[in-house]
């Protein structure tokens, strides 16, 4: 065990999937009872089955982050279910709007609808949450950004500054809540391979662009994701989703009730500050 959340009720957005399932893994395996939060209702339960029948405490929810009142209810039926969340992950997170891998070109489109999930989508959940949180005058968020969010990219922008807004906001709202006693940091994830990754990856395969030229023998997308990871990370390797889970479980914990506002990199070394 790395982080003791034994009681704690954690609820983690887009987990049905990818990351989002990771890091539930691993703060279930803490102790903490997990709360799969998807906009696909029919994947969070799934999810959560899975879990429960490695012998784990989990429900889901069907939760639309872009939308108020999804939020609300969704939030609204958890704690009918399990009382007060203690926990928050903010994972829910998009490259652009759907189809966005099917061109090349980043359309206005695709700025509103990364920006509605990656930042509004933090803003609504953590508003709901928060509330409580301030009553009981504990709690702990992790919010996931990226290390996108501390670089330039000229293929994607919509997203690198969407990211850059997710750890802005967190600074904020960890300055708001300190005074509740709850922490707010997040988490820049580098490269895992996950249906999101499959998606840039398989985008890059079939149009090719500048920055990827040089990566032209590769076979198919899922080599180009480890070409890419490999040649631009220290470590040379990519991460898992439970290397952010890892991360993410000690966030939650008591042991970083003193670390607040930080944006901590879990990417083999890419990024350093
Ligand atoms: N995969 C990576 O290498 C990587 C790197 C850095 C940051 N991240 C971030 O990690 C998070 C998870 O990424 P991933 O790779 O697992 O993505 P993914 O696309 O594989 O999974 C995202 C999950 O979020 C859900 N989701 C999407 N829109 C939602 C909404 N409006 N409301 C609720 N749920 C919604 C999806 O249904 C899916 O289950 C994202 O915020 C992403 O930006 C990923």
């Amino acid at each position: 065990m790395i982080a003791d959340l034994t009681g704690k009720n954690a609820l983690i957005t887009g987990a049905a999937n990818g990351l989002g399932k990771g890091i539930a893994q691993i703060l279930a395996q803490q102790g903490a009872c997990i709360i799969i939060a998807d906009i696909d209702g029919n994947a969070a339960k799934l999810t959560a089955d899975e879990f429960i029948s490695l012998g784990y405490r989990a429900i889901s929810l069907q939760m639309d982050v872009t939308n108020i009142d999804s939020v609300d209810t969704a939030v609204a039926s958890a704690i009918d279910k399990v009382g007060h969340i203690d926990k928050l992950v903010n994972n829910a997170g998009v490259i652009g709007a759907p189809g966005w891998h099917e061109r090349l070109e980043v359309t206005e489109e695709d700025w509103d609808f990364t920006f509605s999930v990656n930042v509004k989508g933090i803003v609504h959940v953590t508003d709901r949450i928060q509330g409580d949180m301030m009553k009981e005058t504990k709690g702990s968020i992790v919010n996931i950004a990226s290390v996108a969010g501390k670089m330039g990219n000229p293929d994607r922008p919509n997203y690198n500054a969407s990211k850059a807004a997710a750890i802005s906001y967190t600074k904020s709202s960890a300055l708001k809540l300190a005074k509740f006693n709850i922490n707010v940091n997040c988490i820049c994830p580098g490269n895992i391979w996950t249906p999101m990754w499959d998606k840039i990856s398989m985008r890059q395969f079939n149009f090719g662009s500048e920055i990827f030229s040089e990566f032209s023998d590769v076979e198919n997308n899922r080599e180009l994701f480890h070409k890419i990871t490999e040649l631009s990370t220290p470590l040379m390797r990519d991460q898992s989703a439970e290397d952010i889970g890892y991360a993410a479980a000690f966030l939650l914990s008591d042991s970083a009730r003193n670390i607040t506002g930080q944006a901590i990199n879990v990417d083999g070394g890419r990024v350093m500050g």
